[in-house]
């Protein structure tokens, strides 16, 4: 097992669109075994392949409190999804320090694959219907704060800079001490 370095917001390999995955081999189980302890180890309810640079459709999610309930989904689709929509503020492993509410249909039906290429359904309401919609989209190439206005995303990506300034400074302090 090992952990994987996760891409940060707005590195543009976030942007890609992932390929559908043909092969149930050992390598895939290796790299959803390998995602999930990245995801608990971060920590964070969900990841997507896209976020550690591969580029296929591959996600790991767990909304467990005991976080003993993974979820691995491969080549997920939206089968049904609800009318009603709810609002509710997300973050992202991709760009830490930064929440903001999104709007998302409060039920989705999903039909995916287990590693071994069995296709299932999963009814998702709840934090799970929030984060199976969230990852499916980091599949697309599209990050939560797409789905807010230009200024908003101007505004984060301020924020980001800033933090990476700072960052960067503390760094060079704690090497230079004086
Ligand atoms: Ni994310």
């Amino acid at each position: 097992m090992s952990l994987l370095p996760i891409l940060k917001y707005p590195d543009l390999r976030l942007t890609k669109k992932a390929a559908v995955v043909t092969e149930f081999n050992d390598e895939l189980k290796q790299l959803a075994a390998d995602m999930a302890e990245t995801m608990y180890k971060a920590p964070g309810v969900g990841l997507a392949a896209t976020q550690i640079d591969r580029h296929i459709r591959l996600i790991v999610i767990d909304v467990s409190e005991e976080k003993n309930e993974l979820l691995v989904l491969v080549n997920p689709e939206v089968i049904e999804k609800s009318e009603e929509t709810k609002v509710c503020e997300e973050g992202c492993l991709s760009l830490p320090g930064i929440f903001d509410k999104v709007e998302r249909a409060s039920q989705v039906k999903i039909r995916a694959q287990n590693l071994e290429g069995k296709s299932f359904e999963i009814d998702c309401d709840g934090l799970l219907a929030v984060c199976v919609q969230h990852e499916m989209d980091h599949l697309e190439g599209k990050v939560f704060v797409d789905h807010l206005s230009q200024l908003k995303k101007t505004r984060i990506l301020h924020k980001i800079k800033k933090q990476r300034l700072e960052k960067a400074k503390e760094e060079k302090a704690a090497t230079n001490p004086s």
